[in-house]
């Protein structure tokens, strides 16, 4: 049978498409210079546009979708993979219209989104791919492709929470962040990141969305944690974010706050001694729902000792006798509290 060989492109080949004329209207589109002058705007250089392969999408309603003005079966892909829109009488027309373009890659490289920021002011400031068959926004970072092409086994990786923030870091040679998508960041993410670096910290933006972001990764991160993972926290100056950041202050003070990040328990410690406003009682409770959170036996035990001495208490059996304590962790392992006693697993949380 005769095959149409362009029907035959599947949904990434259409979006590396898509990404490649993004590219070329930056470099000759007639309007490019709105473009570009953003570009210079916040300061990106054309390294950090080519490395991340950013791109123009110019204003109008047709610029992709005329490329492939006789071929429907295209077009319906395109549909598909949230590049194209039809509206209630089935009238097509581009997604993406007079925006600054953001590819996102998966894991191998494949070009399965994008984000687009507005030129200026104007909502939303970023719009994003929908999800699609091949786009599944809270299993993807956007950032890891590029970090690993540079990095292939880094050491740390950083979770912020914005495109510009990926790309200014990388441009001031903090090439190993990654952006969780807007959404909170979330347990798939997490693994993703924990099995590609060593360290991760999370450093969110220097607001009050920001912190919470932090408190809810955290609250994420408890059930998988495993011992010997590294998680931290890396709190802002208040209005900044990491890009205002490195911006102000330059990689190597940057870093050296990286180097300062709280580890997580030094993070939840602080955090509820804070909300429970020195009611001891409030504090072992609260820490205490959230530490039976943690599956993994050694860091849960870990976690407990620490709250004991925070609590002035001899131990955590003193702990659990004064406040209950229901360990899912203990039950789930046929052992019980002693059988991994004593194999020697280095008991690290920071
Ligand atoms: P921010 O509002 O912090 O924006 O949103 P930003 O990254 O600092 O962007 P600039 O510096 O103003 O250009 C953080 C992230 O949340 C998602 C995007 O991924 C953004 O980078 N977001 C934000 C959206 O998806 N849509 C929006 O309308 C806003
Ligand atoms: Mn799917
Ligand atoms: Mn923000
Ligand atoms: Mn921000
Ligand atoms: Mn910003």
């Amino acid at each position: 049978p005769k095959v149409d060989h362009a029907l035959s492109k599947d949904l990434y080949q259409l979006m590396e498409e898509a990404c490649n004329f993004y590219q070329a209207q930056l470099r000759q589109h007639s309007d490019k210079e709105k473009a570009q002058n953003y570009l210079e705007y916040r300061g990106l250089s054309s390294e950090v546009v080519e490395r991340f392969n950013i791109g123009f999408a110019p204003d109008g309603w047709d610029n992709l979708l005329s490329r492939y003005r006789d071929n429907q079966g295209l077009q319906e892909k395109l549909l598909t993979a949230g590049m194209l829109i039809a509206n209630d009488n089935g009238k097509r027309y581009d997604r993406f219209r007079d925006r600054l373009m953001f590819p996102i890659r998966d894991r191998r490289g494949r070009v399965i989104g994008f984000g687009g920021r507005v030129f200026g002011e104007g909502t939303p400031k970023y719009l994003n791919s929908p999800e699609t068959p091949i786009f599944h926004k809270g299993n993807e970072l956007y950032g890891l492709y590029e970090l690993k092409l540079k990095h292939r086994n880094p050491h740390r990786a950083l979770i912020v929470e914005g495109y510009m923030d990926v790309v200014a870091l990388a441009q001031y040679g903090v090439d190993y962040a990654v952006a969780s998508l807007g959404t909170s960041t979330t347990a798939e993410q997490l693994q993703l990141l924990q099995r590609s670096a060593q360290e991760v910290v999370c450093c969110y933006d220097g607001d009050r969305a920001g912190k919470e972001a932090a408190w809810r990764a955290l609250e994420t991160a408890l059930p998988l944690l495993k011992p010997g993972d590294k998680l931290k926290f890396m709190f802002l100056e208040q209005g900044e974010d990491p890009d205002s950041t490195v911006r102000n202050i330059g990689k190597e003070a940057f870093e050296h706050h990286i180097e300062q990040s709280k580890s997580l328990e030094a993070f939840l410690f602080e955090k509820l001694t804070e909300d429970s406003a020195g009611d001891k009682s409030t504090l072992a409770k609260q820490a205490m729902a959230l530490i039976e959170k943690v599956k993994d036996e050694i860091l849960q035990n870990l976690l407990l000792e620490n709250l004991a001495h925070k609590l002035g208490l001899n131990s955590s059996d003193e702990l659990k006798k004064k406040f209950g304590f229901n360990s899912q962790a203990a039950k789930a392992n046929p052992l019980g509290a002693k059988g991994l006693k004593g194999r020697g697993t280095p008991l690290r949380l920071a």
